[in-house]
């Protein structure tokens, strides 16, 4: 049989509202036209993340039911260091309330000013925690990464002879540790293969820098190297997830993604010193050892997703749901980055909207057209997330790409609902001179995508 079908049956749902067009266009200017600021209520198929937004499995709830929330030392905590070391090899398991915090405790702990942190790509908020303490992010994506034309299946790989030279010339100490962000989330959402993290973990080893992996969508980096990397092709998801965490010295990572879970996230880590170091932190600022800033059902509901997340049946019909929006848009002819990753569909804003130069923000515009027309909520990984504004000189640097994406939510949507997303987009794709830009009313220096405000240009 060619379709995939969804390996599950729905059995508990939630209704989704239509608005009008006239409603939508007060909603998104009383929003700042920041679809982030929208009420999730008046949005009809909401694509904004892939992140906190899953349907639990019966399996989750059930697992919850019988939750242990004893304030230290919970069984429910057990069983979830017991899933994590089965699964990631690690000694040392510490819970924190979500990905960001992951980064700020790693960074907190490990990082002093001046220090140097290279990756494929690091999400903004990495990057943001990174910056926080003085330290500085750089990027070193694979020359693949930023060429439309390529369609080369591991865009996410970190440039293996730039990241040679980086720790080559660094000084001493100076790069406190190498991260990989898979798949990487500002580029289209490419994987990483196992031959590159082979690679720069042998790297990493002679300069005697640890490697870490930002983890938030293993499992489907883990897929998509079944998938397209051969040697791996008869290998299951869990065995090559096992060997992506056997390369590196850590793991952090959002649970709140391929974790299926709606909070949580996770540090692992084998040295004892870096352990206790991050043990500090959480104390001060998250919460027990043993929990986190997590109550026992949310431990219950992630030990056993880590099985779930893992199934080969379920990840074919991510990946084929992904696809479909993918490919549904690429035949009308919409500028979408290809190969297409497993969380989300990113459209090329510059390519979609010509007649908008960078300051008036193409993929944002995007976004928010998208919205008004439709009722569908997306989001930008581009001249909003990634731009950059040097107050001195008062000009910007725009990243490499500015790309509107479409995340999607895991298990929730079905074929129709995706059909109706892509149709939405094809019908603005065909009056997409209509689209106004837009500019800045209020933007913050850190994060601006979660909090900035616009107007019409
Ligand atoms: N790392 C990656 C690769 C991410 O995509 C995110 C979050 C984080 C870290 C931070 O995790 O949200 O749990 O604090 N990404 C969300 C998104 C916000 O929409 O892509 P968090």
């Amino acid at each position: 049989m060619k379709t995939v079908i969804e390996p599950f049956r729905i059995r508990m749902i939630e209704p989704i509202v239509m608005t009008t067009r006239e409603e939508r266009e007060r909603l998104i200017r009383e929003a700042g036209y920041n679809p982030f600021l929208l009420p999730a209520e008046h949005v009809l198929i909401d694509l904004v993340t892939d992140s906190g937004t899953s349907a639990l499995s019966t399996r989750q709830w059930s697992s919850m039911l019988g939750a242990d929330e004893s304030f230290t030392g919970s069984r429910s905590f057990y069983r979830f260091q017991d899933a994590v070391r089965a699964l990631f090899g690690h000694e040392y398991v510490l819970p924190c309330h979500q990905g960001r915090a992951a980064e700020n405790l790693l960074s907190r702990a490990l990082l002093r000013p001046g220090d140097i942190v290279y990756a494929n790509t690091l999400f903004s908020t990495t990057r943001a925690n990174i910056e926080s303490v003085g330290a500085e992010g750089r990027d070193l994506p694979t020359p693949e990464a930023t060429d439309s034309s390529s369609l080369f299946p591991f865009k996410g790989n970190i440039d293996t002879a730039g990241l040679e030279r980086g720790l080559a010339s660094a000084g001493e100490g100076r790069v406190r540790f190498v991260v990989l962000t898979v798949t990487e989330n500002s580029r289209g959402g490419q994987p990483v293969s196992l031959a590159n993290i082979e690679a720069a973990s042998e790297a990493c080893r002679r300069y005697k820098v640890p490697l870490l992996l930002d983890a938030a969508r293993f499992a489907e980096n883990a897929f998509l190297i079944k998938l397209k990397e051969p040697a791996y092709k008869d290998w299951a998801p869990r065995e090559i997830a096992r060997r992506m965490f056997s390369l590196v010295d850590g793991v952090f990572m959002s649970l709140k993604k391929d974790g299926l879970g709606n909070s949580g996230g996770l540090i692992t880590l084998k040295d004892r010193d870096w352990a206790e170091k991050v043990r500090v932190q959480l104390l001060v600022m998250e919460g027990v050892p043993s929990a986190g800033g997590l109550a026992g059902r949310d431990l219950e509901s992630l030990a056993t997703a880590l099985d779930e997340m893992l199934n080969e049946s379920y990840l074919d019909y991510r990946i084929a749901s992904t696809g479909r929006l993918g490919r549904a848009l690429d035949e009308a002819g919409v500028p979408v980055i290809k190969p297409f990753g497993a969380h989300a569909i990113y459209i090329d804003g510059r390519a979609f909207c010509p007649h908008l130069p960078d300051e008036q923000l193409p993929a944002w515009s995007l976004s928010v057209a998208l919205y008004v027309e439709s009722g569908v909520r997306s989001w930008e990984t581009g001249n909003v997330m990634r731009g950059r504004f040097d107050s001195a000189s008062g000009t910007w640097t725009w990243p490499d790409m500015d790309l509107m994406r479409l995340a999607v939510p895991r298990r929730v949507y079905t074929q129709s609902q995706l059909d109706y997303a892509a149709e939405a987009v094809i019908e603005l794709y065909a009056k997409r001179e209509s689209i106004r830009g837009l500019r800045y009313v209020y933007r913050p220096a850190q994060l601006p995508q979660f909090v900035a405000t616009f107007e019409p240009a």
